[in-house]
């Protein structure tokens, strides 16, 4: 396959910020089709991404049916992500679907199953794999530079930064708070940098104090906080099978002057891997402690912050499925990895809900 088809299923903030501005970017890809159950959205993504032969699909079993498309990228709110990927695996359709993967293991585990059967690449939108410094963390873990790995900080905190557009506060469509939104990110990172995906069992803890009581300073503007039914905060602890443990703090509001999205560090027993204003590894040389801050790109975490240019993780992200779909190799998808974060997040709201540790 020289040439990979795609289609775009919800042409939202994602698709526009993230996923088409990377996808223009290569020559082997055709945008052919954009589908959105909100027309609008799918015609300005098509005027603004699309080329001579594209077209805004009326409907989403148009897009299916059609025997161009190699691939489809899942671009809708989180609880919709289960059903369209299944849907595109059984039309013989590769699939980018965006994270989290799924609501539930359920959800993930039919997933996985679908893409088996159809033989079909099936990976999930976890692009800060492809940051520079992530990268490079990642293949000295992967040569045996920290040594044993027994502890993962994983970290995305916001001060005051509650989202209050789209269906961010919508328990059924998103499955909850900053827990399953941006502490997906991170446990992703913190299994994949360990190459640890045999959790034993979780303590978690959730909170909605601010998301209830409301503020005049969030990032965004005010919320509806009467109504606000899910976690502003969650916290928790994982236990792997082989003792590594990782700690996970996820807030979108906190009383904290320690502001950090996507940051996880690790500790071994030969060195570590400090991310706090940039990669810093610690280890021992020479009798003495010492830092080095390599000078690899500290590029934002963020799929939507400006600098998605050439060469990003964002563009990394792209060519990684890309180049999957052309060698037709499902092996090289990472959704087997992500039901691993989904599963540990489900139960970490599950202890939460029971103030229990839940075994897995
Ligand atoms: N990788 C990242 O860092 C990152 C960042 C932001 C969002 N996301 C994920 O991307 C997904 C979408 O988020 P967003 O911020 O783009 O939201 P959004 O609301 O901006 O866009 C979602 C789009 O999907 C459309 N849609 C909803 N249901 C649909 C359906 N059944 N069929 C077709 N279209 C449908 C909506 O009309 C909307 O245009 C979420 O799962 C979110 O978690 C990932």
């Amino acid at each position: 396959m020289d040439r990979v088809h795609v289609a775009i299923i919800g042409c939202g903030s994602i698709a526009q910020r993230k996923i088409l501005p990377a996808l223009l970017r290569r020559e082997d890809v055709d945008v052919c089709a954009f589908y959105d159950n909100n027309p609008r959205n799918s015609q300005s993504a098509c005027a603004q991404f699309g080329n001579a032969r594209s077209y805004v699909a009326d409907t989403l079993t148009q897009v299916l049916n059609d025997s161009r498309i190699d691939a489809v990228y899942v671009c809708t709110p989180n609880s919709t992500h289960s059903e369209l990927t299944i849907a595109a695996l059984n039309h013989n359709k590769h699939v980018m679907c965006e994270k989290p993967m799924a609501l539930s293991y359920g959800e993930a585990v039919n997933m996985l199953n679908a893409a088996e059967k159809a033989g079909k690449v099936l990976s999930i939108g976890f692009q800060n794999r492809f940051r520079d410094d992530y990268m490079m963390v990642k293949s000295l873990g992967d040569e045996g530079f920290f040594g044993d790995m027994y502890y993962v900080k994983a970290y995305t905190v916001r001060r005051m930064g509650i989202p209050n557009w789209g269906a961010f506060l919508n328990k059924d469509i998103q499955g909850g708070g900053p827990l399953i939104d941006l502490g997906s990110h991170v446990l992703d990172l913190a299994l994949w940098l360990t190459n640890n995906y045999k959790p034993a069992y979780v303590v978690g803890a959730a909170y909605n104090h601010i998301g209830r009581l409301g503020s005049d300073c969030n990032r965004w503007g005010p919320w509806p906080n009467e109504e606000y039914d899910i976690e502003d905060s969650a916290f928790g602890f994982v236990r792997m099978e082989n003792g590594m443990t990782i700690s996970i703090e996820t807030a979108w509001a906190m009383h904290t002057t320690d502001e950090r999205t996507a940051c996880v560090s690790l500790y071994g027993s030969k060195a570590g891997a400090e991310m706090r204003n940039g990669l810093t590894i610690v280890r021992e040389m020479n009798g003495s402690l010492v830092e080095i801050k390599p000078s690899v790109a500290a590029e934002s975490s963020q799929a939507l912050a400006p600098g998605n240019n050439v060469n990003s993780a964002n563009d990394r992200e792209a060519a990684s499925f890309i180049e999957a779909v052309k060698a037709q190799d499902p092996s090289l998808g990472n959704a087997r990895q992500a039901a691993v974060v989904t599963k540990i997040t489900e139960a970490l709201y599950h202890s939460a809900q029971i103030g229990r540790p839940v075994d897995l």
